[in-house]
């Protein structure tokens, strides 16, 4: 059981009541991404044992990077200097079409078979709130839906779970959709796809009027603009997808964003059954937090005209691939992630969207949140993370 104490300071978190989310659990796996991370960090730790001790348990504001970039946020400590997404208008949808977020969050009701007693009995303290291991991914999945609140109001959060996972949440903006599956441990990524399939055959056959968009998200992500704009902007894609200039790994699986209307979500399902299959068929040995991302990387560059130049440059490009119009988002503005460690990082572009906490940076997305509360202003809360984003935390 998650202990009395830990429940309390879940509570004590004034401004999250309306998201509370009453668990009889053990163990939480939500944060997809973070699981990939500490896999790679893992590997890393092997090459440097030292890094571990490196992790630290409180923020260290350091020097915003982007100095002499116009386009990038300055900052004097954590007050902007510039004015942030002065080019978005507010569309709130005008078209009267809503976007959900959908993401996928697991919850195993006893932790003896994944050996993770000693680590539930972890605690951190976020400001001056208490957590054990499984409520501060709460606190996460907490945050997560407050974002949206403020950057979308109109907007939605569905979680896809396990039906076994009992999970109950009293939220206005949150939506439960337990859908059947293994979501064991070493099975979630491909789960991931599946319970999407899924989610996506359920919205095929309840034509529920209007539209409304879908994009499928890691839940250690902060939406900070209104992002609707690109079903606006892009009026003819069926699903997008974030790509960075990365060799190896251009594609993120913790964004895709799905068109409403009956074509999109069809194409949709079609481009995410060649995924699942390539993933089947080529990855199942592969790390199994990265398979997903693999076997997505696999069906877009597979595609005879990809020209994988395009992910070079971070501009926004479309293309026909597997049946669907796929619309290529870059990363720097719709899953911008604060690097770790050195190298070329030229700070953050004015109108970022969303901010991945990946990896041990979860730590920092609460503190985000808890000064977002205290100062309700989005830019100078985007120097905290600009700030603070290289150092790696203790969760
Ligand atoms: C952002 O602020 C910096 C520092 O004040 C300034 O040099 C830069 O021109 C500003 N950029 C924009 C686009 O206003
Ligand atoms: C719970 O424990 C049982 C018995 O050890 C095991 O079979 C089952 O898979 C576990 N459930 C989860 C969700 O891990
Ligand atoms: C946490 O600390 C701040 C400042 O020290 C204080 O204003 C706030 O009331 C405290 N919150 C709780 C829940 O104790
Ligand atoms: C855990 O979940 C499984 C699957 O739904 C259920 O059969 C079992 O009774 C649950 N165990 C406890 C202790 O709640």
């Amino acid at each position: 059981m998650v202990s009395r104490r830990d429940y309390r300071s879940l509570r004590s978190c004034t401004g999250w009541r309306r998201f509370l989310l009453l668990v009889p659990v053990l163990v939480v796996l939500p944060h997809l991404s973070s699981l990939v991370d500490y896999s790679t960090s893992t590997r890393a730790k092997n090459e440097a044992p030292s890094t571990r001790s490196k992790k630290l348990d409180h923020l260290v504001l350091g020097p915003a990077a982007g100095v002499g970039f116009p386009d990038r946020l300055h900052c004097q400590g954590t007050k902007a200097l510039n004015k942030t997404h002065t080019t978005t208008s507010h569309v709130s949808g005008a078209a009267g079409n809503r976007v959900s977020f959908v993401t996928v969050f697991t919850v195993y009701n006893n932790t003896t078979s994944l050996g993770d007693l000693k680590s539930s009995s972890v605690v951190s303290v976020v400001g001056n709130v208490t957590y054990s291991k499984p409520a501060r991914s709460m606190a996460v999945l907490n945050a997560f839906a407050y974002f949206i609140q403020v950057s979308m109001p109109k907007s939605n959060v569905v979680i896809l779970t396990d039906p076994a996972s009992q999970l109950s949440i009293q939220a206005s903006n949150v939506m439960v959709e337990p859908i059947p599956g293994d979501y064991s441990r070493g099975n979630l990524m491909l789960q991931r796809i599946r319970s999407y399939i899924t989610f996506l055959e359920m919205k095929l056959q309840k034509n529920d009027g209007g539209t409304n968009h879908y994009i499928f998200t890691d839940s250690d992500i902060a939406v900070v603009d209104n992002i609707e704009t690109i079903f606006v902007k892009h009026p003819n894609f069926h699903i997008a997808l974030t790509f960075r200039n990365n060799k190896d790994q251009p594609l993120n699986s913790g964004f895709i964003a799905v068109r409403g209307t009956r074509e999109g979500i069809l194409r949709a399902k079609v481009f995410l059954q060649q995924v699942l299959n390539a993933y089947k068929t080529k990855y199942m040995k592969a790390s199994r937090m990265l398979g997903d991302q693999l076997a997505l990387v696999w069906v877009v560059k597979s595609h005879p005209s990809f020209d994988a130049k395009r992910f070079t440059k971070p501009q926004a490009f479309t293309q026909e691939i597997a049946g669907a119009s796929v619309l290529f988002l870059p990363c720097a503005l719709y899953n911008w992630t604060p690097p770790e460690g050195a190298g070329q990082f030229h700070g953050m572009p004015l109108d970022v969207k969303i901010v991945h906490f990946k990896g041990s940076r979860k730590r920092l997305m609460l503190e985000a949140w808890n000064f977002h509360k205290s100062t309700s202003n989005i830019p100078d809360m985007l120097c905290l993370v600009l700030g603070s984003g290289r150092t790696k935390y203790d969760f």
